[in-house]
């Protein structure tokens, strides 16, 4: 059987390995194989890893689950695609392994093309955080042009998209930020930004809106924070969280818990955002997939500040390109 390198888990909670898989077989017919070049690391990796979100396959399991790659085969009801595209995707549930491999398996239809402008790190790395933010300002709390907005956690990859795309339609967008990511997050188009080590932010949040009466809508990016989050919120306004944290509904505002859905389509929109510098990501640290626990660790603890991501250029491979 061929077989492709990856980085993982043989059982949830274990530790992460290189680890020596099963390459997948030639795809279904609305499946591509893609030859992955780069894939993200996120804190999210962490709860795959200890079995807390079911991505559809059980170890021994590549974690990752996003990737930007070449398109290596394409299955016969595939016509959007082709051998050579350049893509990326989030491709949940999985059909074979995760992202930290040498070949993913995705249904065409939850993958985009990776814009020549956009670097192969980059398109890893975004994929998940930028389709989070999208949905959390879409589905949950819809956003208005002249609206207050405030992203909770501006400074976090997935915050920082929020703010650029909540800006793009229009809102007044305040937001929560370290000293170190502020000024970033203001030239974001921010138009104000609090720092959270204040206990007094929301006040301060609350006072900078018109008569005092809050954002319309908050988007919680900051673990256990929505509840404070939620301080900032006007009577009748809404709230999104994307860290599993809802708090309690109050004063009519509605309460969103969102958790990243794949659509391709919707990927495809937002990366060319980003190749049109609408959108940005700062990628903070590479590394190879032989240090793919070591970059976890450095995602869940925050240490690199901006998106974490895998390289798999230069890994001698021994699986097939299936043609
Ligand atoms: N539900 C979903 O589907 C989904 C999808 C994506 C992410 N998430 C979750 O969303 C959270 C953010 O993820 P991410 O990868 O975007 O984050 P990240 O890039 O790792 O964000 C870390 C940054 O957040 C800022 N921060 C840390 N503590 C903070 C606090 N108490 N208040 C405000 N800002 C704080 C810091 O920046 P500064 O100090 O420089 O401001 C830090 O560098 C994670 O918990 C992740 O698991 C969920």
């Amino acid at each position: 059987m061929l077989r492709m390198k990856a980085a993982g888990i043989d059982a949830f909670g274990g530790e992460v390995q290189l680890l020596e898989l099963a390459a997948p077989a030639p795809p279904a017919p609305d499946e591509v194989v893609i030859s992955v070049r780069a894939a993200g690391v996120g804190n999210w990796d962490e709860i795959v890893r200890v079995g807390g979100w079911d991505v559809g396959r059980r170890p021994p399991l590549a974690l990752g689950v996003e990737a930007a790659g070449v398109v290596a085969a394409v299955g016969e009801d595939v016509t959007s695609l082709a051998p050579g595209d350049a893509v990326l995707t989030h491709p949940l549930p999985l059909r074979h392994q995760g992202a930290w491999a040498e070949r993913l398996v995705a249904p065409a239809a939850l993958v985009a093309r990776k814009p020549a402008a956009v670097p192969w790190a980059e398109a890893a790395a975004f994929a998940v955080p930028a389709l989070t933010a999208d949905q959390a300002l879409t589905e949950a709390a819809p956003v208005r042009p002249g609206e207050w907005l405030l992203v909770h956690g501006a400074g976090g990859v997935t915050g920082e998209l929020a703010v650029q795309l909540a800006v793009a339609r229009g809102a007044t967008v305040v937001a929560t930020a370290g000293p170190s990511s502020a000024a970033r997050i203001r030239g974001d188009g921010a138009h104000a930004v609090f720092d959270y080590h204040d206990p007094e932010w929301p006040t301060l949040v609350r006072n900078a809106t018109p008569s005092g009466r809050g954002v319309g809508t908050a988007v919680n990016a900051v673990r256990g924070g929505a509840a404070t989050a939620l301080q900032t919120v006007a009577d009748g306004g809404h709230l999104a969280t994307i860290t599993g944290d809802p708090p309690s509904p109050e004063r009519g505002v509605t309460v969103a818990n969102i958790y990243v859905r794949a659509d391709g389509a919707r990927l495809a929109a937002l990366v060319a955002a980003l190749a049109d510098g609408l959108l940005s990501l700062h990628v903070g640290a590479t590394f190879p997939l032989a240090d793919a626990a070591t970059a976890l660790q450095g995602a869940v603890t925050g240490r690199a500040a901006g998106a974490t991501v895998l390289t798999l250029e230069g890994i001698s491979s021994d699986a097939a390109d299936h043609k």
